[in-house]
């Protein structure tokens, strides 16, 4: 039978817990991307040396799960070194972020949209659908605008609560309905 897997790469922390959660939602396999150099400033200079072969064969998997962070506005390297190295594997892909940008942003320079756009350019009909978990989400209403405030605050069992709970919870269920 086959079955959706997560794949993710996170730096801090995020999107490592979104994955998980995704991942136990749905009682499916999960796997992280390993950067062959995991060096932040060379992803940051789009210098790549590729990642490290992955554990699980996607061709065994209806829908890969995609998690990871946006740097700059862009497809960071780790998942774009991913998608280059497997979409001839994939079947229908879905991209989840857990980001800077807010919805009202993210059609700007640096907004997950540009992002969105990119992945279902590359994968066309297989990316099935975009999903972003904003961290400002979790920031209270004070600290929205704090630039400072974002990027120290990661999520976890304590700040995933109300609004960007809510948001998982449709993601799920929408998950199974386009299945
Ligand atoms: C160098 C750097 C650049 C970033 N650029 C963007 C950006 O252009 N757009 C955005 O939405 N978020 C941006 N972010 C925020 C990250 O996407 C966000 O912190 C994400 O949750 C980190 O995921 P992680 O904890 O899984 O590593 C940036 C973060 C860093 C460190």
């Amino acid at each position: 039978m086959k079955k959706d897997i997560v794949v993710y790469y996170s730096r801090k922390g995020s999107n490592k817990f979104l994955a998980e959660k995704i991942s136990k939602s749905l009682k499916c396999d999960i796997e992280c991307i390993k950067p062959r150099l995991n060096i932040f400033i060379f992803f940051l200079m789009k210098i790549n040396f590729g990642i490290r072969n992955l554990k699980h064969n996607l061709k065994e998997y209806d829908r890969v799960i995609l998690c990871g962070p946006v740097w700059m506005g862009k497809l960071v390297v780790p998942l774009r070194s991913f998608i280059n190295k497997y979409s001839d594997s994939i079947d229908k892909l879905v991209f989840v972020t857990c980001c800077g940008s807010s919805d009202e942003k993210k059609d700007e320079k640096f907004g997950h949209g540009i992002v969105f756009k990119e992945v279902e350019s590359i994968l066309k009909y297989k990316c099935i659908l975009c999903q972003a978990f904003p961290i400002i989400m979790v920031l209270p209403d004070d600290k929205k605008e704090d630039s400072d405030a974002f990027m120290k605050t990661h999520l976890n069992d304590e700040n995933f609560t109300g609004e960007i709970a809510d948001r998982f919870a449709s993601f799920i269920q929408n998950l199974s309905v386009i299945k």
